[in-house]
């Protein structure tokens, strides 16, 4: 018995993955985890009571195969990716951090000691191309960037630890692409024809990318065509 969980299932990409996960038919239980989801499917990044919640319950089922954090946050009302340093507050700045690295480092905390001890057990986290900082030429976007930077250093470290516990292990982050979400709706006028992905066909292109993954690949940032991209 296996399960699959998804979190931030209410998300553009989430929601793909996760009916992406069933059609494929391979796991007993989907756990599809969202903030905006009552019951036993909520969960908040921003309170790690939920996460320790939702965990304890995942917990009491077969063991987790497959966790994917398809969390995230770019804009969000009053929030708006920075243009220039005078844009830099220090409270936009730290919720950048809360909803793009610490609350997925949480997620790991409580779900990647709960995980499958055999076979090939896979934990991704979605982050972005734009947080490598040997890819930074265009600048801006300081906040979303160095969460992503430091959401990739944070997976790198969790790698290094989790092996300890099972050596197959893989914790990885990928970047999906541009795909079309409430997420990039404001910024895909400069999207260059036939980048623009629709969340079915990204959820499908993440889910072979994670296929093909091996636990020497664990730590590392993945595009969504495969490739490596360099932190
Ligand atoms: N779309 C792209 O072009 C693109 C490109 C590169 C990377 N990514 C990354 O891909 C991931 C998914 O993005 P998306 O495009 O699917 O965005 P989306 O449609 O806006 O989904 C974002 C998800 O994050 C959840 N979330 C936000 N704050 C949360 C919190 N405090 N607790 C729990 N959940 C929370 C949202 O839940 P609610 O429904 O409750 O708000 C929603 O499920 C993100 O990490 C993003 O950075 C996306």
């Amino acid at each position: 018995m296996t399960s699959a969980v998804v979190i931030g299932a209410s998300g553009g990409i989430g929601g793909a993955v996760a009916d992406a996960i069933a059609d494929e038919g391979t796991c007993d239980r989907i756990w599809r985890f969202a903030r905006s989801s009552g019951g036993d499917d909520h969960l908040d990044l921003e309170d790690e009571a939920s996460i320790a919640a939702a965990a304890e319950r995942v917990a009491k089922g077969p063991a987790p195969s497959l966790i994917i954090v398809a969390t995230g946050l770019l804009h969000d009302g009053d929030l708006q990716p920075e243009k220039a340093m005078r844009d830099l507050d220090p409270v936009r700045l730290a919720r950048q951090f809360a909803i793009n690295a610490i609350g997925p480092a949480l997620i790991a905390k409580h779900f990647l000691p709960i995980m499958a001890k055999t076979g090939r057990p896979v934990f991704a986290a979605l982050s972005a191309r734009v947080g490598s900082i040997p890819d930074n030429r265009l600048g801006g976007w300081y906040g979303y960037r160095a969460a992503k930077a430091a959401l990739n250093q944070l997976i790198a470290t969790l790698a290094v630890e989790q092996r300890r516990h099972y050596e197959r292990s893989i914790v990885v982050a990928l970047h999906p692409g541009t795909v079309d979400t409430a997420l990039s709706k404001p910024f895909q006028g400069s999207v260059r024809p036939g980048q623009l992905f629709t969340p079915d066909r990204a959820a499908v292109q993440l889910l072979d990318v994670i296929d093909g993954l091996k636990p020497a690949d664990s730590g590392k940032l993945f595009a969504w065509d495969g490739s490596r991209i360099d932190p």
